[in-house]
């Protein structure tokens, strides 16, 4: 087995603007609603998969060894199950999994996570040591997109660079994931705030099954295509002002809908809400524009403009409530390579 080759993906996180939040069906992961997002080029997982002669599938992940009851790697279970299921594939895999950035901090890793699994394991399966030869093996970049997408619905995003649109489409079969703009188009930044590090209250897959007992729901969703319109019109004018405020005002929709859900989604702890006034402040009296959105939890993503980030981070700095700060680039799409 020493000369078995092993193939590696390595794949970014993104970060929505408009957001996925609700899901019409939970096998395929078809969501209620369209959504929009940066790759995130410093926040990756990197994934190798190896084929082995072991009886299962054997998971490393932040260098430890997880077994199947361990929580943090049943989804990577279920989705190397459900992959060699359904393209009748034999062979177990040795799977090593790293993020780069801490685990424990709160960022959503399961966008980047799946999409590098999905990716490294077809690779090590097939012998396919690019984009092309998988193709070549029956799994062109929407095959790859949909698989990652039935891992975790965020993961579709992760599969192309720069800003992406994942339409829900009018059937779950009809979903489509495509490139708006590629990385070169607007330079943005994301700082990544975490404010907590503690484990979050409800997994975002649950979460998602209550979002139609929000009585703000309903109105939600007959707002998106408009703000899905006004975000796209942002990003062509590349106008941060503009576009800051869309963002803000969804991500603050969406909390809306997740604490009104029943049973309640909070994902709020107290210092979120300070650190968001505080970000209003630093716009309002010091001229720094960042604009705030939020995932599943309580950190916080602030996208901005490089020429902001000197001055933002001095005064990130100085918070106590702040644990820690970690940014980001936008990034390109996901990388196959094998040695
Ligand atoms: O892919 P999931 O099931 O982890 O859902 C993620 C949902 C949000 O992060 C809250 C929003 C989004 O669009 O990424």
């Amino acid at each position: 087995m020493g000369t078995q080759k092993t193939y590696k993906a390595t794949v970014p996180s993104n970060i929505a603007f408009l957001k996925y939040w609700g899901k019409k069906d939970q096998e395929f992961n078809w969501p209620f609603n369209d959504s929009l997002s940066m790759s995130l080029k410093d926040l990756v997982t990197i994934t190798t998969a190896t084929l082995s002669e072991s009886s299962d599938f054997e998971f490393c992940f932040s260098g430890v060894i997880r077994s199947r009851s361990d929580q943090t790697a049943k989804k990577a279970f279920s989705h190397l199950d459900y992959l060699a299921k359904r393209f009748d594939l034999k062979k177990k895999l040795r799977i090593v999994s790293e993020n780069s950035f801490p685990t424990a901090c709160g960022i959503a890793s399961s966008a980047s996570g799946m999409g590098a699994l999905t990716i490294a394991a077809l690779a090590a399966w097939h012998g396919a040591a690019s984009f092309k030869e998988l193709e070549e093996n029956g799994f062109d970049l929407e095959t790859l997109i949909e698989l990652a997408r039935v891992g975790s619905g965020s993961a579709c995003r992760s599969l192309m660079g720069g800003f992406v649109v994942w339409e829900a489409g009018s059937t779950a079969n009809d979903q489509r994931v495509s490139q708006l703009y590629d990385e070169r188009h607007w330079p943005l930044k994301d700082v990544v705030v975490i404010l907590s590090q503690q484990p979050k209250p409800v997994a975002s897959s649950k979460g998602h099954l209550g979002v139609a007992t929000s009585p703000l729901f309903k109105p939600r969703l007959a707002g998106i295509p408009e703000r899905k319109a006004l975000m796209k019109e942002a990003l062509k004018a590349k106008d941060i002002s503009k576009l800051g405020l869309l963002i803000e005002q969804e991500a603050l929709e969406m909390h809306s809908v997740m604490m009104t859900q029943d049973p309640p989604c909070d994902y709020f702890i107290p210092a979120t809400s300070q650190f968001l006034g505080f970000i209003r402040y630093l716009r309002q009296n010091q001229g720094i524009n960042s604009y705030f959105t939020l995932d599943a939890g309580p950190n916080v993503h602030l996208i901005c403009e490089a020429d902001s980030l000197d001055k933002l981070y001095k005064e990130l700095e100085r918070l106590d409530i702040v644990k820690d700060i970690i940014s980001s680039s936008i990034g390109g799409g996901p990388k196959i390579s094998c040695f």
